[in-house]
């Protein structure tokens, strides 16, 4: 048998004003390299499109690097009919300068008000045309209300899990080793991970999910 397809985004986006200048956010990519490593070692075939970081590629894993949220949108579009889960683990930004300055804007004419245009929301646009047999998986980056913002991205993006995490502590979550995270699915039970490396994170993660798609599956 063919093995299981999984593609993972990670890692955050940028979104260049002029030359050098750019918005991003802290993700180091550490969550989705961590699922990317434990879904190959679960004999998954794996594509990890990432936006910059400073993380080595992971052996035998496809990896794409791209920088923008169009960047990824673009190269996750072309993927996705080809992949049997897709995770988006990517701190995607969710709005970009309106345009991109070719020459570097002088400090004293920099705007005050910068001008500034909607990012798609890749996930969303995926949840619309996933196929029945496609298993869709979310994370939601949380300051506050965590556990209720999550449930509705679920269901807002039409996926079939997603892993909650909270953001607004400092040894968690953007940039650490380790993670805290609740895995909610599709009718809406969770199941605390409590803290651990991202490594060990990814192993509970993705071990719940074949799990629970071994059992639809038979
Ligand atoms: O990279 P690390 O330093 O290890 O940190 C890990 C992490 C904190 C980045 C990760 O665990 C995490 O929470 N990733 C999701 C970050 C995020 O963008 O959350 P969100 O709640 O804004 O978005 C919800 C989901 O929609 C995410 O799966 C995101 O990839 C997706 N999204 C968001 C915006 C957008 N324009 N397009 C999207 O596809």
């Amino acid at each position: 048998m063919l093995p299981l397809k999984c593609l993972i985004s990670a890692g955050p986006t940028r979104e260049w004003i002029d030359p050098v200048r750019f918005i991003s956010n802290p993700s180091s990519g550490k969550m989705g390299y961590a699922l990317a490593k434990e879904a190959r070692d679960m004999g998954f075939d794996v594509c990890l499109v990432s936006g910059p970081v400073e993380l080595s590629k992971p052996k035998g894993v496809e990896v794409i690097e791209v920088e923008s949220a169009l960047n990824m949108k673009r190269v996750i579009d072309e993927k996705f009919n080809f992949y049997d889960w897709v995770i988006m683990t990517a701190a995607v930004c969710d709005h970009r300068p309106k345009s991109r300055n070719k020459i570097k804007i002088p400090k004293d004419q920099f705007p005050e008000n910068l001008l500034m245009s909607r990012n798609p929301d890749i996930l969303k646009e995926l949840g619309e045309k996933k196929r029945e047999n496609q298993v869709l998986v979310g994370f939601a980056a949380e300051t506050h209300m965590v556990l209720e913002s999550a449930h509705k991205k679920l269901k807002q993006k039409k996926l079939d899990w997603i892993v909650a995490n909270d953001v607004s502590k400092t040894n968690q979550g953007f940039s650490s080793d380790q993670n805290e995270v609740t895995l909610i699915n599709s009718d809406g039970l969770e199941n605390q991970i409590s803290r651990a490396d991202k490594s060990v994170i990814a192993k509970e993660i993705l071990h719940a999910i074949h799990l629970s798609w071994l059992e639809k599956a038979h």
